[in-house]
């Protein structure tokens, strides 16, 4: 090994994404940097809207670093939101408590056209976040940064909020195919920049949240999913070779056999559905996965987190294994909670 390797190989979750095992997994957990830490209560109530908070360098570095210092996890995630690619595309986007996301005006056929101009320096003070935790981290501890699938972000450009059952987005798909395939290329294109700008900054991983990649047909999972996803992880591996690349295709189910046999990522998160065997037998033991403890036992405690943190334990076990939860952790989650959480993941 030359010297150069030695800081990477003491970050645990970088081995494990080229393909080595451990006994206890490298872990982090998806929206650790929230609403379940007061200290993030804190610094959001002080920092006005959240888009503030996301645009604010100092403050958006001071959360992300903040579950890093108080539970040392192997991995700390950029505070940001899959939605500032929207803002960076000229839609007015805002958060209203209790409401979720809100993006106005929600695109419509002949709109599209008006969001296709990539406003990169709207972004900045993300990037300027990305130096300040780089700097700031543990030479352990691995740096994630990230994006929305371009289908997952189309989504809420089309609703204009968030939506259960994305009929909206659909619809719009089967009626006017050649405006969304417009509006998918816009977000690859944009997606690649602004990760490619995250890797450039300082980001060591990227993960590509398709939350909402389970709902679609096999035809459109491949049209809406499978091919933009190609196209970004190709182009983003051209711009940044030596970043590491996870994909989250959310309760993909069957489907993922597809997604990995197209996409070369590098690691693959599973969402709380995912029955890990029946991935593992399609995927062979060589495949780097994620995941996929149930939010809800973390915020039930007790046995219910001690039989989950077995099983996804044994279920992962003997192959390359990040450990996490199959969503994003919820807000009620008792600190006491993730504190056993690390014991019995970190307990050999
Ligand atoms: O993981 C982290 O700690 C990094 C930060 C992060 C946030 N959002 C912060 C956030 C990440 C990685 C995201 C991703 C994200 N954002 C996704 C993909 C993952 C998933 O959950 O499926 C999606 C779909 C969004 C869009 C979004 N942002 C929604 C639907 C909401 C409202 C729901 C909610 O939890 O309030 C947000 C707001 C948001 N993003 C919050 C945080 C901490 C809460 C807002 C607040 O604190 O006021």
């Amino acid at each position: 090994m030359s010297p150069a390797d030695q800081p990477a190989m003491r970050k645990k979750m970088l081995a494990v994404l080229e393909g080595k095992t451990f006994a206890s997994p490298p872990m982090w957990l998806m929206r650790q940097a929230g609403r379940y830490l007061p200290e993030y209560r804190e610094v959001r109530a002080k920092a006005g809207s959240f888009l503030d908070l996301c645009f604010n360098p100092k403050l958006a570095a001071e959360v992300s670093l903040q579950p890093i210092r108080r539970f040392g996890f192997d991995a700390a995630i950029l505070f940001s939101d899959i939605l500032v690619l929207p803002h960076a595309l000229g839609q007015k986007v805002s958060f209203e408590e209790g409401h979720g996301p809100r993006l106005e005006p929600a695109l419509s056929e002949t709109s599209i056209g008006d969001y296709e101009r990539f406003q990169f320096d709207r972004l900045s003070p993300v990037l300027e976040a990305v130096e300040l935790i780089k700097t700031a981290l543990p030479a352990e501890t691995t740096f994630i940064g990230f994006c929305g699938s371009p289908w997952t972000v189309a989504s809420y450009m089309i609703a204009g909020s968030g939506s259960k059952d994305l009929s909206a987005v659909r619809l719009f798909a089967f009626r006017h195919p050649v405006a969304f395939a417009r509006l998918i290329d816009t977000l690859v294109s944009a997606s690649i920049d602004y990760l490619a700008a995250q890797a450039e900054a300082g980001v060591e991983v990227v993960q590509i949240f398709d939350s909402w990649a389970g709902l679609l047909p096999p035809d459109q999972f491949e049209a809406w999913c499978i091919e933009p996803t190609v196209r970004l992880v190709e182009g983003l591996r051209a711009r940044a070779p030596s970043l590491k690349i996870i994909c989250f295709p959310r309760e993909a189910g069957s489907k993922l056999k597809s997604f990995t046999q197209r996409v070369r990522a590098d690691g693959l998160a599973l969402g709380t559905a995912e029955d890990v065997g029946v991935v593992r037998s399609q995927l062979g033991s060589k495949a780097v996965l994620q995941g996929n403890l149930d939010p809800l036992s973390l915020v039930a405690g007790g046995r219910a987190l001690e039989d989950g943190v077995r099983r996804v334990r044994e279920a992962f076990g003997g192959a390359p294994h990040i450990f996490n939860l199959g969503h994003g952790i919820l807000p009620e989650t008792p600190i006491s909670h993730v504190e056993r959480l690390i014991q019995l993941v970190r307990a050999k």
